[in-house]
């Protein structure tokens, strides 16, 4: 089966370019080879390559600069996605997205379902949201996958952060009224290459919004605090750093960031067998690869 992976240089897209199973034709494009915010290149990459099957892992990530360059985030993460729902449609094959928990408000206190309503605080999240609009209404075989809080050895993010911060300070705040579910790229590209292998065996999927995160549910200040646990057990550093509990209103950002942002995945569970990862396993091995890398 052919498969189309747009956004393959980021985090998500590194892992499913290297857990691509057996049987699979990828072809991996950044965003130089493939730029989903332009219709036309879109289209003729697309007729080009004749995929089956397309996984979107392209998106405007940087959720503060949206802030302040919206027209960026909308053109990507809506009209990008609505540009390859469209030739999808065109093909007649499905398409495999990305979403994210900052399609929520953030102010629940379960952990939320596909179900519940909607409400993002930011440009990012609001942009995010426009994407899985979009992709339902132009593209009828699809699965928007929403996750939260990725982290993996290629790319940026709050792993690599703190273990940065880590070797340059004894002492870090870390916000600890912020709940949410740490998740490996790595597990996002394995549950994404289940459904992929569940298409290709049975031509189609439970098509719609799933939920899939990484478990158990923690702030970023337990997060911080277990990276340098690990990370002096695996000798990345010599000694972990003083991690002081801190509130989202010391730590002032431009997009405000949910104070909730659990997500319950029983949906994909129970429907496609697709079980959550523990976050502190997978934190394991990104910081294994981490410590093997050259020149660390
Ligand atoms: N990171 C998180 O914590 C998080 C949380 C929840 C959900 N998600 C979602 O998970 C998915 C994967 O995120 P990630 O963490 O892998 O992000 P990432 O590392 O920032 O990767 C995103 C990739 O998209 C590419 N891209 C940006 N604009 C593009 C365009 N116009 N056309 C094609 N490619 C473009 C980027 O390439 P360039 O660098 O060359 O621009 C980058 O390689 C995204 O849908 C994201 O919204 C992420």
């Amino acid at each position: 089966m052919r498969v189309l992976i747009s956004g393959a240089r980021g985090q998500v897209g590194h892992e499913l370019l290297r857990l691509a199973p057996e049987g699979f034709s990828v072809q991996g494009l950044g965003s130089a080879e493939l730029d989903i915010a332009d219709a036309g290149q879109v289209a003729r990459v697309v007729a080009e390559l004749q995929p089956q099957l397309i996984i979107n892992a392209a998106a405007y990530t940087a959720v503060d600069k949206a802030e302040s360059e919206p027209e960026r985030a909308w053109a990507v993460n809506r009209d990008g996605v609505a540009h390859l729902a469209v030739e999808a449609e065109r093909l007649g094959i499905p398409v495999l997205h990305i979403s994210t928990d900052y399609v929520f408000a953030g102010d629940a206190q379960t952990p939320y379902r596909e179900t519940d309503a909607t409400g993002p605080t930011g440009v990012y999240g609001a942009s995010k949201l426009g994407g899985e609009v979009m992709l339902a209404a132009n593209c009828s075989r699809h699965i928007v996958l929403r996750t939260s809080w990725v982290f993996g050895s290629h790319g940026n993010n709050f792993v690599k952060t703190m273990l940065r911060l880590g070797r340059e300070r004894e002492e870090l705040g870390v916000v600890a009224d912020q709940q949410g579910c740490p998740t490996s790229a790595a597990s996002i590209a394995r549950a994404l290459w289940a459904l992929a292998r569940q298409f290709r065996e049975q031509g189609a999927l439970p098509w719609g919004i799933y939920h899939f995160s990484g478990t158990p549910a923690c702030t970023w200040h337990q997060f911080a605090t277990e990276i340098f646990r690990q990370a002096v057990e695996q000798g990345l550093l010599e000694r972990a750093p003083r991690v002081r509990a801190i509130a989202t209103s010391e730590y002032p950002t431009p997009a405000t960031r949910p104070a909730w942002s659990v997500l319950d995945c029983g949906k994909l569970r129970e429907t496609c067998s697709i079980e959550q990862t523990d976050w502190r396993h997978e934190l394991g091995l990104v910081l294994a690869e981490l410590g093997n890398a050259p020149g660390r």
